[in-house]
């Protein structure tokens, strides 16, 4: 416990100061810097390697806090009350006299805002006056990292702390909603789409993969661990590691596995951390066994057929 209060003070120091620091969420790390800091944002960009044109989520305790910095409507509450704090993000209209930095944003109107779960970001937001602009704490198209150690090794020391929650639960990022009009998804993720049906009473539009892009992270080449990666695979090729979903009774070198017995959520999870170590062990290529494409399913689907985009 006092180590813990000593650490939410350490990542509270730096913040602060106008640094920024590696932080856990149920989802993925995020890289973490203060949203009302030009100072903080812009090293936030930097670090990331990312386009000034694709803005950053801004991490809230409470809808309190949210009211200051955005307008809210009916289906952001209903959508609120079920699953706040977890693992949606709501994409709403900027207030003018907004503190976030005109840089989160690319001085755009909206927001995309998001109320984690993790109790140690938790606990940190709540000593914190300000929101924490976070997106994935990696480098720009690559792998999201889901422990500390994987934030480290995209950063290494250009960071100056990295608050440790130990392993993401959900492994994959929040799903994306744009509540400006009608609902529309914009990104598959942590909580599935069907939720989010059953408390808005409709199926809402999908737009992840709009010509018209709002949200860059629809584009293709995200999230790929740096290797050419084959979806839908019956078998592997020669020198190729080869990803599935449940344990078979073979086990060669080779074989790399997401779940014991075709679990989506446990696959979820695993992803991120099975790419790189396939990366890591030296693999130039990897296939992947069809995954079904339901329920979490899906993010793990569009994750992979965004990384096969390589
Ligand atoms: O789970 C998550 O969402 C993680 C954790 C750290 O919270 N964060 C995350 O952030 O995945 P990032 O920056 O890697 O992805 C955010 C996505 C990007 O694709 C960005 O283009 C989109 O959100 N986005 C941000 N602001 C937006 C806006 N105003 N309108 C539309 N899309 C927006
Ligand atoms: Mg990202």
């Amino acid at each position: 416990m006092k180590s813990i209060q000593s650490n939410i003070k350490k990542a509270k120091k730096y913040l602060d100061n106008k640094h920024c620091i590696g932080v856990p969420t149920e989802t993925v790390y995020g890289l973490a810097g203060n949203a009302y800091s030009d100072i903080s944002v812009k090293k936030i960009f930097n670090l990331k390697r990312r386009p000034v044109n694709n803005p950053l989520i801004v991490h809230y305790f409470n809808l309190n806090k949210l009211k200051e910095d955005c307008h809210i409507n009916s289906n952001f509450i209903k959508l609120y009350k079920k699953f706040c704090p977890g693992p949606i993000t709501f994409i709403l209209k900027l207030k003018k006299n907004s503190k976030i930095s005109k840089i989160v944003t690319n001085k755009k109107n909206s927001l995309a805002v998001r109320f984690p779960k993790h109790s140690l970001f938790r606990n940190l937001l709540k000593n914190l006056d300000y929101p924490l602009a976070a997106p994935s704490a990696n480098i720009s198209n690559r792998l999201s990292a889901v422990k500390a150690s994987d934030v480290i090794e995209e950063f290494g020391s250009r960071i100056k702390y990295v608050l440790d929650g130990g392993r993401c639960q959900i492994g994959v990022e929040s799903t994306i909603i744009n509540l400006l009009n009608k609902p529309t998804l914009l990104r598959f993720g942590g909580l599935d789409i069907s939720e989010i049906n059953k408390v808005l009473k409709k199926k809402i539009l999908i737009k992840t993969n709009s010509k018209n892009k709002i949200a860059p992270g629809q584009s293709p080449l995200h999230y790929s661990p740096g290797i050419p990666l084959r979806m839908n695979a019956k078998k592997p090729k020669k020198k190729e590691a080869f990803v599935l979903i449940k344990k078979r009774g073979v086990n060669y070198n080779n074989y790399y596995y997401l779940s014991k017995k075709n679990d989506l959520k446990q696959s979820a999870k695993n992803l991120y951390s099975l790419l790189r170590k396939i990366k890591k062990d030296g693999y130039k290529m990897v296939a992947v066994e069809k995954i079904q494409n339901k329920g979490i399913g899906r993010t793990i689907n569009d994750r992979l057929n965004k990384a096969s985009k390589y």
